[in-house]
């Protein structure tokens, strides 16, 4: 074939020719890929690092071999290495020198290994590594010096070893660290010196060891550090002023064995945000002292806290300073489970049980006669039903009734008749029944509610007539029922707001319309409903909202509105609702967000859920004014490749971007911008360009070459874990001794007392009806 060709084509072929030879230089047992030039010989049994690598390979990954020693100038012959692997190699002895030659290495892991001891010059040469694993081995000795040549790294991870002891000064010459992981060791002491001169470290973990005391000595000296966990060591007491850490935000004393803490304890960490004390031996705990100023969440999730009036104190700080607490109360038995965010200060006292439960009663029958005495073991009751003296509750569900029984005992406060065919209720079908609070008629087969039919049922506050076969109410339905707060007519067929029905009760809240049939919200739907607080229209198919259907929702702080068949923000009718707290647009229709399509909740407004819209554009001035008072905006589930400033969120505490076909590119950089100012994790992912699908917006290099972008930091090169599926929130059973009810009249009371109570009234709504 040459023969026929001219000597210029020989000679061009002979350049061709090259790279062919050079893919010979490859260890028989290996991979190599001469466009990347990586090496990989994974899980070979190699004895040693194979000799005939090729000098210009980056990557070599000889995870999974058997090299127990590697000596002296072990990759004299690769050093243009920047990624080496190591891994499960059974290495015992990494000689003094081992890497010498490898100055531009980035990344070094070797982790699953039995190295026991770093000497001295163990690492030695390794001028340029950033990244340094060393996980899971058996170092229980670091000599001095060990890491005084690694002046770029910023990673050194050292968790699942022996460490029982740092000597002083061991990580001197880490002049770049960032991040130190020393989790999962058993270090039990840290002396004052031990992690001295780690100048620039911003994050330390020491979780997971045997510390019995805050190394308070030891964590003066890091100057720059922000996060420290601490979780799972045997703490018992943390003391007066113990923690000293002038840049600390984040702080975890987690799952350790905490009896104490002093209320001083944190007060010199000027900068903390949060700290968590979760899972310790905590009953009692006090507000912190005044030094805290950004403090915004303290975790006491997993103490036996004990809510009466020891704990007042904390609930009013954390009210005042606005601290979110996380947890529930531990006792006493009747708050038992109760988040502390949902307990009100006047909750926590300190009578005995008895005389609280007592007094509880007593408040909740205020409005009506008081029950006479009747005998313990006997309590009026209509045949196929079970009636509880002592927690005054009657029950006949599922019995197959197709008339609402009679003859029940006056003191009843819960009555439940829930999956009967009683088809319709008449009028008065619930004489002398004065004191129940709720009542149940879910699942009854109803289609119409006759006038007045439940007259007399003076106490009423929960209605729940949900799943039934309801399309319109009578303007008298509710006809005597003056404490009506919370009405159930979700999954019915309703074809439109069933609006005159509530003018008879004027003590209405909430009220539930999921899952009807409703097309459109025409105006003034809400004039004989104007004190409501809560309106919940999910999952019906509302096309068109007029633009005067919330004239008169001024009290309104809730308005649900998701899965229904919306094709843009109803804003005009919103500028009618500017106390709207809480807005549901999931799931509609909704392919672009307009300028100012919020302003007019800009005061108010905190939860947004703009998620699963099919959403394509949000115009940059979408989100204007909604500023200092959003706390959560829900945006995944859409088609956004770009997504408005956020800039001026600033007091987002929840934010998911996730499921989004985000373009990682120069427009994308204020979104990359602000996730690296804000503590919040983000859940944003790049879908394009391909090469960056999957990868987080936080982890892709791109946007550092974007103008402006030039001060981010390098993303770290190890790979993300995957995300953890979200907790399933367990609905809590029903209680059926009527303590809760009580507790909800006097939510009730509260959600009168004007509108400085809006905020935690609505949540309350929203909870208690999780769990009635
Ligand atoms: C490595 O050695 C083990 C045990 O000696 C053997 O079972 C395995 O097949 C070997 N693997 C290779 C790739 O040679
Ligand atoms: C509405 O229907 C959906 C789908 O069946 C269901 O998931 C949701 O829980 C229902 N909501 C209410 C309040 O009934």
């Amino acid at each position: 074939m040459c023969s026929q060709l001219c000597p210029d084509a020989l000679w061009v072929l002979m350049l061709l020719c090259i790279p062919a030879a050079h893919a010979a230089k490859c260890p028989q047992q290996c991979v190599c890929d001469q466009i990347q030039l990586t090496v990989t010989c994974v899980n070979k049994n190699l004895t040693q690092v194979p000799l005939t690598v090729d000098e210009i390979t980056v990557k070599l990954d000889l995870r999974g071999n058997d090299i127990q020693e590697l000596p002296t100038g072990a990759f004299k012959h690769t050093p243009y290495l920047t990624h080496l692997s190591l891994q499960r190699c059974n290495i015992r002895r990494v000689k003094e020198g081992a890497f010498r030659g490898l100055g531009r290495l980035v990344f070094l892991n070797l982790a699953n290994n039995n190295i026991d001891i770093l000497y001295q010059e163990s690492l030695d040469g390794l001028s340029s590594l950033k990244q340094l694993m060393i996980d899971r081995n058996r170092v229980e000795e670091i000599q001095p010096g060990a890491f005084s040549q690694l002046g770029f790294l910023n990673l050194l991870s050292l968790t699942h070893n022996q460490l029982v002891y740092i000597p002083n000064m061991a990580f001197q010459g880490l002049q770049n660290i960032k991040w130190l992981r020393l989790s999962h060791n058993s270090l039990n002491y840290l002396d004052t010196e031990a992690l001295a001169g780690l100048f620039t470290l911003t994050r330390l973990s020491l979780d997971h060891n045997e510390l019995q005391f805050f190394p308070s000595e030891t964590m003066t000296r890091l100057p720059e550090v922000t996060r420290l966990d601490l979780s799972y060591n045997p703490m018992t007491y943390v003391g007066e002023e113990v923690v000293s850490m002038a840049k600390l935000t984040h702080l975890f004393m987690d799952h350790m064995s905490l009896q104490d803490m002093d209320n001083t304890a944190v007060s010199k960490c000027p900068n903390l945000i949060h700290l968590d004390i979760s899972y310790n031996q905590l009953r009692v705990v006090q507000p912190l002292s005044e030094g805290n100023p950004k403090l915004a969440r303290l975790n006491l999730a997993g103490n036996p806290v004990y809510c009466n009036c020891y704990l007042r104190p904390l609930r009013e700080w954390s009210i005042r300073n606005k601290v979110k607490l996380l947890g529930t109360c531990g006792g006493p038995a009747h708050l038992s489970g109760e988040n502390l965010e949902a307990v009100y200060p006047s909750d926590l006292r300190c009578q005995s049980q008895e005389a609280m439960l007592k007094a509880e009663f007593e408040e909740a029958t205020r409005v009506t006669t008081p029950p006479t005495q009747e005998p313990a073991n006997k309590v009026k009751c209509p045949a196929n039903c079970v009636c509880e003296a002592e927690t005054h509750h009657s029950s006949c569900e599922n019995r197959a009734h197709t008339k609402v029984p009679r003859g029940f005992s006056p003191n009843t406060r819960l009555l439940d008749l829930r999956g009967n065919h009683f088809h319709y209720i008449p009028s008065n079908s619930f004489p002398a029944v004065a004191q129940v609070v709720s009542l149940h008629l879910q699942r009854c087969k109803i289609v119409e509610v006759e006038g007045g039919a439940f007259s007399g049922m003076k106490g009423l506050i929960y209605l729940y007539l949900s799943e039934n076969d309801l399309s319109s109410l009578s303007p008298d339905a509710f006809k005597g029922l003056p404490q009506l707060t919370y009405l159930h007519l979700e999954k019915n067929r309703f074809t439109g707001f069933p609006k005159g029905a509530f003018k008879l009760v004027p003590s209405l809240l909430a009220l539930h319309l999921e899952n009807n049939s409703i097309p459109k919200l025409e105006p003034d739907m809400l004039s004989e409903a104007e004190g409501l607080r809560a309106l919940y229209l999910t999952g019906n198919a509302i096309e068109h909202v007029s633009p005067r259907a919330l004239d008169h929702a001024g009290d309104l702080d809730t308005l649900h509105l998701g899965g229904n068949k919306l094709k843009e923000v109803p804003t005009e009718a919103l500028s009618k609702a500017g106390n709207l707290r809480d807005l549901r647009l999931s799931g509609n229709s909704i392919r672009w967000v307009g300028p100012n399509a919020f302003r007019p909740l800009e005061r108010s407004l905190k939860e947004l859920y703009l998620d699963n819209m099919g959403l394509e554009k949000m115009s940059q001035n979408s989100l204007a004014g909604l500023g200092a008072a959003l706390r959560s905006l829900f945006l995944e589930g859409n088609q956004l490749e770009e997504v408005p400033n956020l800039q001026p969120l600033t007091s987002l505490e929840v934010i998911n971007l996730a499921d989004n076909p985000l373009m990682c590119d120069c427009p994308l950089l204020p979104l990359r911008m602000w996730i690296e100012k804000v503590n919040l994790k983000v859940r944003a992912t790049c879908a394009n360009p391909p090469e960056l699908r999957g990868r987080r917006v936080k982890d892709v290099h791109v946007f550092r070459a974007c103008p402006g972008g030039e001060s981010l930091p390098s993303p770290p090169t190890v790979t993300p874990k995957p995300a953890k599926a979200p907790k399933a929130t367990k609905p809590k059973p029903m209680h059926l001794n009527g303590i809760r009810q009580v507790k909800m009249l006097k939510v009730k009371s509260k959600l009168r007392k004007g509108s400085n109570t809006k905020p935690a009234a609505a949540k309350k709504t929203r909870e208690r009806r999780s769990t009635a």
